[in-house]
């Protein structure tokens, strides 16, 4: 589709993994794409990330920005359509925290946008989001809130948990130092999972759409692809790799020994913050048929194709 004139998109969260991959999907359809970036760190690098070079030699206009700091974003609005946030402090360290990130900073980048005319703004939130969550949906759902109460007209994406993390991380670098697996918590409910790829497809389609039409100024989008425990994840990468496993159920702040350090910290971390999530199996096919999306299996994203 060739760009509309003068119509620019603009993504705070470039630099990881999710907006990264947007800014990339945009560019590729040849339309105006400007990226917020702060200076590179160590924290960004230990993670999955995407490298701002590679977005400016791809044609994005590269600005810098922080959203603890409106005062430094507020100009880059200028002439943009429309906004992404893909930004959280759930991977980041301290200022950054989902506190403040994903619920002060989608707050005043909401009020900014409204102010600076912008038609549509798209905040990734997060499945189990709403008023009784804890941890993680709970922020969430604050910064949906902070968003709504801007007046923004919005879409709320809130995916299920992505494969490349809550599989081929958290589970599959276990794997890696040998045949144990360790999962926090005594239950092992159902969760519901997305291939991030699958979100990059929902979260492009909703940009190029523009504004929703609802009455509502929030419209909010649930996006899960598949449901399992991690127990029987862990059957299944056994089987597609010929081997034994063995599952280790340790509790809640007994960490992770499958890996050394640092590796053993951060996925300690990760499954502790999922470790009382309730069971669900809340999978969206209408999503895939709205959006014209063929969703990636988890099978397919063991296999590795
Ligand atoms: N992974 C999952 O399973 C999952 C599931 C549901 C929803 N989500 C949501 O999906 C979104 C994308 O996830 P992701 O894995 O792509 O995230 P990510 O790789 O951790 O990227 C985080 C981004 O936020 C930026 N950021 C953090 N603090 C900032 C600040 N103060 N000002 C400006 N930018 C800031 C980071 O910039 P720097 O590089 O400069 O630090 C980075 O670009 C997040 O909102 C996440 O909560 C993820």
């Amino acid at each position: 589709m060739a760009s509309k004139e003068g119509f620019m998109y603009l993504i705070f969260g470039a630099t990881g993994s999710l907006g990264g991959k947007v800014a990339k999907a945009l560019l590729a359809k040849g339309e105006r794409v400007r990226v917020v970036a702060r200076p590179g760190s160590e924290v960004r690098r230990g993670a999955r990330f995407t490298d701002v070079a590679e977005l400016q030699r791809l044609g994005a206009e590269v600005v810098e920005g922080d959203l603890l700091q409106p005062e430094t974003f507020a100009q880059h609005l200028d002439g943009v359509a429309a906004v992404l946030m893909t930004a959280s402090g759930t991977k980041r360290a301290p200022p950054d925290t989902l506190e403040a990130v994903d619920v002060a900073g989608a707050g005043a980048l909401a009020r900014a946008a409204k102010q600076a005319g912008v038609a549509h703004l798209v905040f990734i939130s997060a499945s189990g989001a709403g008023p009784d969550a804890v941890g993680i949906p709970r922020l969430k759902f604050e910064g949906e809130n902070a968003v709504r109460a801007s007046g923004q007209r919005s879409t709320v994406v809130r995916p299920a948990m992505f494969m490349q993390d809550w599989i081929g991380f958290v589970l599959g670098a276990q794997l890696q130092g040998g045949g144990r697996v360790q999962l926090v918590g005594s239950g092992d409910p159902a969760r519901i999972f997305v291939h991030e790829d699958d979100v990059v497809k929902l979260v492009t389609a909703l940009l190029l759409a523009g504004p929703h039409g609802d009455r509502e100024l929030t419209k909010v989008v649930e996006y899960s692809t598949e449901s399992a425990s991690h127990e029987q994840i862990v059957g299944r990468m056994a089987r597609a790799a010929g081997l034994p496993v063995k599952v280790e159920r340790i509790a809640v702040g007994e960490p992770v020994t499958t890996v050394p350090e640092p590796l053993a910290g951060l996925i300690t971390h990760l499954l502790t913050m999922v470790a009382d999530a309730p069971s669900s199996t809340a999978v969206t096919p209408e999503v895939n048929r709205l959006y014209g999306i063929e969703p990636t299996s988890i099978d397919v994203f063991l296999s590795g194709a």
